[in-house]
């Protein structure tokens, strides 16, 4: 158990350690945006792209919002040319994106469809052509049917699955991608996908997401191996890390175990964290953790992505039934700060970074670390070909000098990536939240940079923020 509850700060302040002014950040330090497939590709029926967990689940009545699908989304796979051209234009350094795995295996398995590795190979050389590195996640969330229909992540045969299909991205890709991750924010897979059912593929059997969690890690240890194999030099995992603070250090505890240390212990330290184990008893009995799998999960790593959005704080409550996303929190209440909130309903604690930057650096030492992904959705509105969106600007302003302030401490931060290059399909939000540095209008697909995307091209030309 690593978190102690001398560790939380006090998040009612909503400003970063570092004063406003002049701050450079370290030669050498990247910028850039991520997506994911689902939220931006569309073209879901082209090119023999199979069925994915979230094109089943967003057709289900009463799962997003609007009813929304990603069929179309931002129509990326035919408009790549100019996303690409539009990044350079905003002075972007790198991209990270995902693969959809149905377009490559339309059924999780099998020979791969030229078509789908054609679309990556030509999205990689037109990064390159525009002087972008490509950063590769290999999942996000876009599971094939097929292979949920077979158990899913709650099953093992997926994790073997992953691990063959990352062989064959790395096959086409390696000789131009250097950086690979392999999941994004696993604790979304498990916990939202199989445990409460916000998410794909929607089931809520709490039993199903410990499992999940585990056969998440071993593909992830699995494809690892695989990357290895073939020569990868820069692997590593996105996870979706919060800094827990409140006024019981057994509270925080157990919800820095359920949502961080249950990740970065099998990870970094080759072990489930003990009072996880036990707390998550009630629900399974773990049999599916087998001899040599923590050996594979806990493959060193050449970087750990982290998103980071917001803070958990957390309060002892008598009679408070578990939150549905965190199986085994009963008595626990979750509660938010006097803070601004974006369109989410975030709270926006730019100090949170710093703090969890400090922690993941001092409590598991010696990985770098990149922010794979920080952002904000607000009500955007497009007036006279214009987005004003000074909170946006000022959220990242915030979370960069943060970053900032971490890397001061003495924390090897080496890039950060804006959530997200344009808005997109969020999810079970649906198309209404907003969180891009460029506009979308979806009737048209006109994409229009909002004034943050302009300000962040200044960002990164200086390297740092100006006052
Ligand atoms: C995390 C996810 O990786 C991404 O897909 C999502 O859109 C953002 N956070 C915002 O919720």
């Amino acid at each position: 158990m690593s978190l102690s509850a001398g560790m939380s700060t006090d998040l009612s302040a909503e400003t970063s350690g570092e004063p406003a002014g002049d701050l450079t950040f370290p030669p050498g330090f990247f910028w850039g945006t991520a997506t994911a497939a689902y939220q931006i590709e569309g073209a879901a029926r082209e090119d023999g792209r199979g069925v994915s967990i979230w094109d089943t689940f967003s057709r289900t009545p009463g799962k997003v919002v609007g009813g929304h699908t990603g069929d179309v989304a931002c129509d990326h796979y035919h408009r790549y040319r100019e996303d690409v051209a539009m990044m350079a234009d905003l002075g972007m350094q790198a991209y990270r994106f995902s693969v959809a795995w149905p377009r490559i295996q339309p059924d999780g398995s099998g020979p791969a469809d030229p078509r789908g590795l054609d679309f990556y190979d030509r999205l990689v050389d037109e990064l390159h052509g525009h002087g972008i590195t490509p950063i590769v996640t290999l999942y996000h969330w876009d599971l094939p049917q097929t292979l949920e229909d077979r158990g899913g992540w709650a099953g093992r045969e997926t994790a073997e699955r992953f691990a063959e299909y990352a062989a064959v991205m790395y096959g086409r890709l390696g000789d131009r991608v250097r950086t690979w991750t392999t999941l994004n924010e696993p604790w979304c897979s498990s916990f939202l996908g199989y445990g409460c059912g916000i998410h794909a593929p929607g089931r809520t059997e709490p039993d199903a997401a410990f499992a999940a969690v585990h056969h998440l890690l071993l593909g992830h240890g699995l494809a690892v191996a695989e990357l290895r194999a073939a020569g990868a030099e820069q692997v590593g995992i996105t996870l979706n890390l919060a800094p827990v603070s409140g006024p019981d250090p057994e509270a925080v505890t157990i919800i820095d175990g359920l949502h961080n240390r249950i990740f970065l212990d099998p990870i970094l330290r080759g072990e489930y964290p003990a009072d996880v184990v036990e707390r998550a008893r009630r629900f399974t009995d773990w049999s599916f953790v087998r001899d040599g799998d923590l050996d594979l999960i806990s493959a060193p790593i050449d970087l750990l992505g982290i998103n980071y959005y917001s803070p958990t704080r957390v309060e002892t409550r008598a009679g408070q039934p578990a939150s549905p996303v965190h199986p085994g929190s009963e008595g626990i209440a979750f509660v938010q700060g006097e803070e601004e909130k974006t369109a989410m309903g975030w709270s926006v604690v730019p100090s949170g970074l710093t703090e969890l930057l400090t922690r993941v650096a001092r409590d598991y030492p010696g990985v770098p670390l990149v922010i794979t992904e920080n952002g904000a959705a607000f009500d955007d509105v497009l007036a006279d070909g214009r987005v004003a969106d000074e909170r946006r600007t000022a959220y990242l302003d915030g979370h960069f000098r943060a970053a900032h302030a971490a890397i001061a401490a003495g924390v090897d931060l080496r890039g950060y990536l804006v959530w997200s290059l344009m808005d997109n399909f969020e999810w079970a939000e649906g198309y209404a939240k907003r969180f891009g540095l460029v506009h979308v209008d979806y009737a048209s697909q006109r994409r229009v940079p909002k004034d943050s995307a302009l300000w962040y091209r200044e960002v990164i030309r200086n390297n740092g923020l100006r006052a």
